[in-house]
């Protein structure tokens, strides 16, 4: 790094720790239609650090939901041109009784910076902001041509990106992606993910009488939708953790022996996940380790449970009605269309009688895997060494972006997934948090990528 740019640093931390807070104060909660105006107010907001930092062409751009925002600085014309990703919705805050302070009202701690937001994504933006105005100011340039592309719907499943994407190939024709919305390996050791699993989400709703019934009139003479519903959770996975819907495995790409040792090789402390888990036992499907079971297979999940009686006490009631949300993280070569259509046969075949079962498909996305040995990828691996100080490991991560598959097919870019999030960052949960320490660092390791990009043989 030069001096210079580790003065301007230096010199503007205050100001840097300022601007986050200020970003993570605006509740933009993608999934929740009561946020839409905060939503567009995160993306104004980005836009004018853009444009205040010396980016250019930038713009809020319409998609049908919520916007995308623009901005490039192409001026490095022997150079390569990268996109950078990230987004700039959350999730949504519930639970909210187990946040310490309001969500959105961010605040630092030791080495935290915790609120919503502060890990994912939005922290992650704030680093590409503020590396490219250390750049700007310092050198007046920056080493390669940029390309930014700041999602507002990431957290529900990308709806309208690929449509904008689609819209906008020409604008975005580049060498590479680079995606900041990973993080490191247990123990906070840096990586480089090279995997991402897909996912295909949907919700079964079962509906019986029009309003509850008195359970000791009616018990035994009607279907109890809520029970009907436990039995056609029961029949999705076995007690082995193979999912039992015909047809589920059938584009599973199995590991090789390559992908296998890869995850053995990987310094995981299992005893350890485990306890800090506050866990009996970890469980998951058999045949496989715990890394390959979270970053290598699919899976099924409910995410949610709900119907009857839920207040103190007991009510005797057959509720009128019971739901679930499930979802399945899917992996190469599997696709969520298709694995929603089986998941859909299969629930109506086990449905029980007596009542009525639909299902309806609430997202999904591809999954991925980006090329390990790519110049560009192991040109991240040298920028996080340079500036972290250890070589990075590389991993299979369980979680799901979609435009990552999207950059690869719509746009025909190879995709470096570039994240710095530490695994304890409670992402979608309660007291989301970033490491300031990891925050700081990875403003260092993207200056020094983009140098190590503009290096690389054209
Ligand atoms: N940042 C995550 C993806 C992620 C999670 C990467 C864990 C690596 C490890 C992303 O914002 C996310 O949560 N995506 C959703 C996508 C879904 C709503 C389509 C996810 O994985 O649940
Ligand atoms: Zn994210």
């Amino acid at each position: 790094m030069t001096d210079a740019l580790e003065r301007y640093l230096a010199d503007n931390a205050d100001r840097r720790i300022a601007s986050y807070l200020e970003f993570l104060r605006i509740p933009s909660i993608s999934a929740q239609p009561q946020y839409a105006a905060s939503v567009r107010e995160a993306a104004e907001w980005l836009a004018g650090q853009l444009r205040s930092i010396g980016v250019e062409h930038v713009e809020v751009a319409e998609t049908g939901g919520h916007p995308v925002v623009y901005g490039d600085w192409l001026h490095a014309p022997d150079a390569p041109t990268a996109v950078v990703y990230g987004h700039y919705d959350v999730q949504p805050v519930d639970p909210i009784e187990l946040w310490e302070t309001a969500p959105f009202e961010p605040f630092v701690r030791g080495d935290r910076m915790i609120g919503r937001g502060s890990a994912d994504d939005k922290g992650q933006i704030h680093i590409h902001l503020r590396a490219t105005e250390a750049l700007l100011a310092t050198t007046g340039a920056l080493p390669i041509n940029l390309k930014f592309v700041f999602e507002g719907e990431e957290e529900s499943s990308s709806v309208h990106l690929d449509a904008w994407l689609e819209a906008n190939k020409e604008r975005l024709t580049a060498d590479l992606a680079v995606i900041s919305d990973t993080g490191f390996f247990e123990g906070n050791r840096p990586a480089v993910t090279v995997g991402l699993r897909g996912i295909c989400y949907i919700q079964v709703d079962v509906t019986g009488t029009a309003v509850d019934l008195h359970s000791g009139q009616f018990g035994g003479a009607v279907q109890n939708p809520a029970n009907a519903l436990a039995q056609i959770i029961a029949a999705l996975k076995g007690p082995d953790g193979r999912i039992r819907v015909p047809g589920f495995y059938d584009d599973v790409a199995a590991l090789t022996e390559t992908d296998r040792a890869a995850f053995a090789a990987l310094p995981f402390d299992e005893e350890a996940y485990r306890t800090d888990l506050g866990l009996p036992a970890l469980v998951g499907e058999a045949g496989y380790s715990t890394l390959e079971r979270r970053g290598g297979r699919p899976t099924l999940d409910v995410n949610g449970l709900w119907g009857g009686f839920e207040g103190d006490g007991a009510k005797t009631i057959i509720p009128a009605h019971a739901h679930a949300k499930i979802s399945c993280r899917l992996v190469p070569d599997q696709d969520p269309g298709t694995i929603y259509e089986l998941l859909r046969a299969f629930i109506l075949e086990v449905a029980p009688p007596g009542c009525t079962v639909s299902v309806q498909f609430l997202g999904g996305g591809r999954p991925s895997l980006t090329p390990i040995d790519h110049p560009a990828t192991r040109a991240a691996a040298r920028a996080i060494e340079a500036t972290f100080g250890v070589a990075p490991v590389y991993i299979r991560e369980g979680g799901s972006i979609p435009v990552c598959a999207s950059f690869e097919t719509i746009l025909g870019l190879p995709v470096v997934l570039l994240g710095f999030t530490p695994p304890d960052d409670n992402a979608h949960a309660p007291n989301e948090s970033m490491s300031l320490a990891n925050h700081e660092t990875a403003i260092r390791t993207v200056a020094a990528y983009w140098s190590e990009l503009a290096a690389l043989p054209r």
